[in-house]
């Protein structure tokens, strides 16, 4: 039984639930404050947890990941900067350009295999003004997407998160990992939260993706980081008044939604072996590993979305020939059963 008002199977996204009774129940009850003069208790104690999990000193609750992102890129870096991520991340192809706009950086892309950069690449990437005659911009910050989304929803093994963060301080950069999906990745590889960040200087964690709250992300980091992460909080306009509505949300899923991914992994891994053996269809199983499944289509993708959508099934078409499925909370086993019928049946 789904748990809102749809008889549609909606697997475009894990941004398309809608807070359950009992979360609705939590925000109704949520004590408040003006947390703009700092005073939510909810959010305060949202922001601490978060940062206690990830062994961090502080947390900064923002209202979306692409803002906990841009701010931790502005604070990180100075105009004329470069920051060196995935050719895949969200923040190069999804954030409108914000790392250009907001922070005066530039981007230096890293090739991805499996979804996922590896360190050699990431250090061949960063680039110096020292040395250069100024010819070269100041590569500042190292930016880790995990898990990947446009990687197929991989996680990164532990010991590339670690090169990764040690080239980056050899090379005197600052990493930021953008967690959008990160208890996804705890629960897929159990590398507990806090080892699997220990030698980040930031990360951004939303509640509006698998885990089902409506609104927000926490950016986390030292105190130090979020003071002044806490500016550009405020000249982005992300500052909110009785925010405690919605971080009451994100406490709620910390404490009912985390161990449950699992069951989305499950569910993601018998869908994308059922659509990899269906004739016309096939899914690079190796980056399989949380709630996500790109598969490729010998017919036009639009044609496939269309035919699933005649079905009731909602799924988004990314290239010409690939489509992303991303399970979540309100997807039943029934559903998945439904939907391996009518590939079966295409
Ligand atoms: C990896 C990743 N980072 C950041 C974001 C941005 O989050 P939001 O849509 O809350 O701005 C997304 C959104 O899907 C994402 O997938």
């Amino acid at each position: 039984m789904r748990d809102y008002s749809s008889d549609r199977i909606d697997l475009r996204s894990d941004t398309v639930t809608q807070p359950t009774p009992a979360m609705r129940d939590a925000m109704h009850h949520a004590r408040v404050g003006d947390d703009v003069l700092g005073d939510d208790p909810t959010v305060t104690e949202l922001e601490q947890r978060i940062a206690a999990l990830c062994g961090k000193e502080a947390g900064l609750f923002v209202p979306s990941g692409t803002m906990s992102n841009a701010i931790a890129l502005r604070t990180h870096t100075s105009p004329g900067d470069e920051i060196i991520t995935a050719v895949n991340s969200h923040i190069y192809v999804y954030e409108g350009g914000g790392y250009a706009a907001l922070c005066g950086a530039s981007i230096a892309l890293v090739n991805v295999e499996g979804g996922l950069m590896n360190a050699p690449d990431v250090e061949k990437a960063i680039r110096k003004q020292a040395g250069s005659l100024s010819h070269y911009p100041d590569g500042s910050l190292v930016c880790v997407e995990n898990t990947s989304n446009r990687g197929g929803g991989a996680c990164y093994p532990q010991a590339t998160l670690d090169a990764i963060a040690a080239v980056a301080k050899a090379n005197d950069c600052a990493v930021h990992m953008d967690g959008a999906r990160i208890f996804n990745a705890v629960i897929a590889t159990g590398v507990p939260l806090d080892r699997m960040v220990r030698d980040y200087d930031s990360i951004s964690i939303c509640l509006s993706k698998s885990l089902g709250a409506p609104i927000g992300s926490v950016l986390v980091g030292s105190k130090a980081f979020i003071a002044r992460a806490h500016r550009w909080r405020k000249m982005f306009g992300g500052g909110m008044r009785q925010s405690g509505m919605i971080a009451s949300a994100g406490l709620y899923a910390l404490d009912h939604n985390i161990e449950r991914l699992s069951d989305d992994h499950q569910r993601t891994m018998t869908l994308a072996n059922a659509i990899n053996s269906t004739d016309g269809f096939s899914v690079d199983m190796d980056t399989v590993e949380t709630n996500m499944i790109y598969f490729h289509s010998e017919t036009p993708a639009s044609e496939v979305m269309g035919h699933l959508q005649s079905k009731g099934i909602d799924v988004m078409d990314i290239q010409p020939n690939t489509c992303r499925i991303v399970v979540h909370l309100h997807i039943t086993d029934e559903d998945i059963a439904q939907i391996i019928n009518v590939f079966s049946e295409m």
